[in-house]
């Protein structure tokens, strides 16, 4: 098995590798739909490290294990203790000598770069504060899906410059999507991010701005998240002012008649989202969260090399 291939973000692969994993993920899919007995997983096991809250990223990974013939152990912060128990790099060695992969979530993106150090099994990013992969690859089904098979739309990020931001960012620019990101200047994506964005000669584009009204203009769909991530807490009052001070709101004075959304979720109706978008026609955040599911089987499948 090559240990290389970690996920940590979604450039640790190639476009190439990129578009098969999501090739993979919709060709699972289709077998599960039509009930083919299929377990290429079998007596594989994915250990699943969490130090904060999931609901999606959870479930979906470890129902995708067991739809692929595999298994899933969760280990939460009271089980393992992380970095307080023993060092991450004693953790990361001792469970790559059990599981087959693990999937982290864990707070400090630098914390995961020492969990991959040290691992000699896949490492799978189940959201750090700096990037969020997975949820990129199912962002990315998702608008193939609805928008654009040959990923030829416009989409528009509203919001936090943040995890979710930043790995989406890296994706549009990797399968040529016509990108625009729209934060508050004091919480725009790191020009490093943009730069590895802007790396990949897929015939898209990737712009920033800070006037929400300009970048949802014309936008075949607008994607936003909450104003605060988790870890941010501290900082709820600070965020919340600059983010209503401007305008970030996604709600329907900002749309367009046509345009649809996406939200990674959990979702926080008043704030980065008005209730009415929300659960609008335009919503296409439940297939979006179910794409969760089918994107990490093809993850899961091409890491372990079990296609
Ligand atoms: N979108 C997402 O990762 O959701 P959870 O935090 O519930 O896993
Ligand atoms: N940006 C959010 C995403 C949750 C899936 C957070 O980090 O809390």
């Amino acid at each position: 098995m090559d240990v290389t291939r970690q996920f940590r973000d979604v450039d640790d692969f190639s476009p190439a590798e990129l578009e098969t994993v999501l090739g993979m993920a919709t060709d699972l899919k289709e077998r599960f739909d039509r009930g083919d007995s299929d377990d290429p997983l079998a007596n594989r096991t994915l250990a699943m490290l969490f130090e904060k809250p999931s609901t999606r990223t959870r479930v979906s990974f470890e129902t995708g294990m067991t739809q692929l013939g595999g298994h899933a152990i969760f280990l939460g912060p009271e089980d393992v203790g992380l970095g307080g128990r023993e060092p991450t790099r004693d953790l990361s060695r001792t469970i790559s000598r059990y599981a087959d992969a693990v999937m982290v979530r864990l707070f400090d993106h630098a914390d995961l770069e020492e969990f991959c150090a040290f691992a000699t099994v896949p490492v799978v990013n189940g959201l750090t504060d700096l990037a969020h992969p997975c949820q990129t690859l199912a962002d990315l089904l998702t608008i193939r899906k609805h928008l654009a098979s040959d990923f030829d739309a416009s989409v528009t990020w509203i919001g936090d410059g943040n995890n979710v931001a930043r790995s989406f960012a890296v994706g549009c620019g990797m399968v040529g999507l016509d990108c625009t990101i729209c934060t508050p200047a004091e919480y725009a994506i790191e020009e490093s991010v943009l730069d590895r964005a802007r790396t990949f000669d897929a015939g898209g584009s990737i712009e920033t701005t800070t006037d929400p009204r300009e970048a949802a203009a014309g936008a075949d769909v607008v994607y936003t998240d909450v104003w605060v991530s988790m870890g941010e807490e501290a900082q709820r009052e600070e965020k919340l002012a600059a983010f209503k001070s401007g305008d970030f709101q996604v709600n329907d004075a900002l749309l367009d008649s046509g345009t649809e959304i996406l939200h990674c979720l959990p979702a926080h109706r008043g704030e980065e989202i008005s209730e009415p978008v929300f659960e609008s026609d335009r919503s296409l955040v439940w297939e979006q969260a179910e794409n969760r599911l089918h994107a990490q089987k093809g993850l899961l499948t091409f890491l372990l090399d079990a296609a």
